[in-house]
């Protein structure tokens, strides 16, 4: 598995889908910072330094230094999107950033237009823009999907192409044997036109691994979470990463929820709940949609406090009487667009049964969080691709908020941050041709 990574040889395009708030937060940061003019802050390819070698050999360098990541200058942007604005248009309408931050760069977003996109809205009926693709069926979507990653590539010249899903969240669509467990059932649900079982970033991602692409999903949908699109990623030799940006309420979860367990403290409760009124703060006030996103939330705390493993600390409260009350509320709240505010109230229980109460208060910005890891996530695949690394990438757990994992096999999620970020290091590592190794610096 472990083969040293090829150079990053000439432009890597970077086609996301969805451009809409953390896209568009993604491209100007990447395109200002290019030209000096913002700082890439929170992204680990940009800063993060680590060890390798251990003993006298160690050394402390940045990644880029440890493998050969494709440069900031050699990005090239394409998207596709429901709505036909450009990424100015589209940056200008998200008010993530002041528009000092834009208009140095307002000429390259301008020549950032979105491609037809691949739609259906049954899944995400809050959306009414009308840059939609006329598809006779569903395998006719991949199709012209494919023509257009194949389009991009001849248009820009570029040598190697990621997509990176950062569109709206699409309503559940649970995992069915039948159609999602091997890739002959999903693409003859494909053929069948299966509209309820085959969702259009099913679509993308099929497409995507097709042309050679690696496929990230940023939002909490199934679409590469399913053994079907597994065998693909093997077949295309392709790595596939998801799902769900870990970036605010979660991010702060698999960092605090280590603190309990490793102490050896009770958790009878953890209450989240936030309020944020950007687009993805309408589409999720859809039951449906927020479903996908619930599932993805609430699985982070199950797989760092075990109520299995320690039935004494996480073994007490909810109506079954078998783990703790884990809770999580997302408020559509306009005021406050993109500047999301959670709350996290945490019960917990010390000697003798003893209870105490933890309070968080995250005012956090959901794209400018976003950002960094749309970009680390862009650059690790792409390198991954080049290591000969396909199928599912679970060093980038550490930046998932529900890791893909083989659950067919029992295989569990990896969520604890800190655990997340020694595979992370232990992959750039083997990817530079040092050994991986756990020695605590
Ligand atoms: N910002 C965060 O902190 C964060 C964290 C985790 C996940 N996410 C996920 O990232 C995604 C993007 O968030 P955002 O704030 O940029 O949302 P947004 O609403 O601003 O942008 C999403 C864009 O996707 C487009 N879209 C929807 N379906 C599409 C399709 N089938 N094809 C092409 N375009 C499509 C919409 O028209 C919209 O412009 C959401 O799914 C969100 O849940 C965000």
């Amino acid at each position: 598995m472990s083969t040293i990574a090829k150079p990053a040889t000439g432009k890597l395009g970077v086609m996301v889908v969805g451009l809409g708030a953390v896209t568009t937060t993604f491209m100007t940061g990447v395109l200002m910072a290019r030209k000096g003019l913002a700082k890439p802050v929170g992204s680990m390819t940009q800063y993060d330094i680590m060890r390798v070698g251990q003993g006298e050999d160690k050394k402390y360098l940045k990644y880029n230094e440890i493998v050969p990541l494709a440069d900031l200058n050699d990005i090239v942007f394409g998207a596709w999107d429901v709505y036909p604005e450009n990424a100015f248009e589209s940056a200008v309408n998200a008010e993530v950033l002041k528009a000092k931050d834009i208009l140095p760069v307002k000429e390259e977003l301008e020549a950032i237009k979105p491609l037809k996109a691949a739609f259906d809205k049954n899944y995400a009926k809050r959306l009414e823009g009308n840059n939609v693709k006329d598809c006779k069926d569903r395998w006719d979507m991949v199709e012209q999907l494919r023509e257009d990653i194949r389009n991009f590539k001849k248009e820009t010249g570029v040598d190697r192409v990621v997509v990176l899903w950062a569109a709206s969240t699409e309503v559940y669509v649970p995992i069915d044997k039948d159609v999602h467990y091997t890739l002959a059932d999903l693409e003859a649900a494909m053929k069948a036109d299966d509209k309820d079982r085959i969702a259009p970033s099913m679509c993308y991602a099929y497409a995507a691994l097709s042309e050679g692409c690696p496929f990230i999903m940023g939002a909490p949908n199934t679409t590469v979470d399913i053994p079907a699109m597994w065998e693909l990623a093997e077949k295309t030799k392709m790595p596939i990463a998801g799902k769900d940006f870990k970036t605010g309420q979660t991010l702060v979860k698999s960092g605090f929820a280590p603190i309990i367990g490793t102490r050896c403290l009770g958790l009878s409760g953890w209450f989240s709940t936030n309020i944020l009124g950007n687009r993805d703060g309408l589409v999720l006030d859809e039951p449906a949609n927020f479903r996908t996103k619930e599932v993805s939330k609430l699985s982070t705390l199950e797989s760092i406090l075990v109520p299995e493993h320690q039935p004494d600390l996480y073994g007490h409260g909810n109506d079954e009487d078998t783990q703790y009350f884990h809770k999580v509320r997302i408020n559509y709240y306009p005021p406050r667009n993109d500047n999301k505010e959670g709350w996290d109230n945490i019960d917990i229980f010390g000697w003798m049964g003893y209870p105490m109460q933890i309070k968080i208060n995250f005012l956090c910005r959901d794209s400018i969080l976003a950002a960094p890891l749309c970009l680390d996530l862009v650059l690790l695949s792409d390198l991954a691709a080049r290591a000969d690394r396909y199928g599912t990438q679970r060093f980038l757990s550490f930046f998932l908020k529900s890791p893909m994992h083989d659950y067919t096999k029992d295989e569990v999620p990896v969520n604890h941050l800190f655990q997340q970020y020694v595979m992370l290091k232990n992959a750039i590592r083997e990817m530079g041709g040092y050994e991986a190794d756990e020695t605590i610096d």
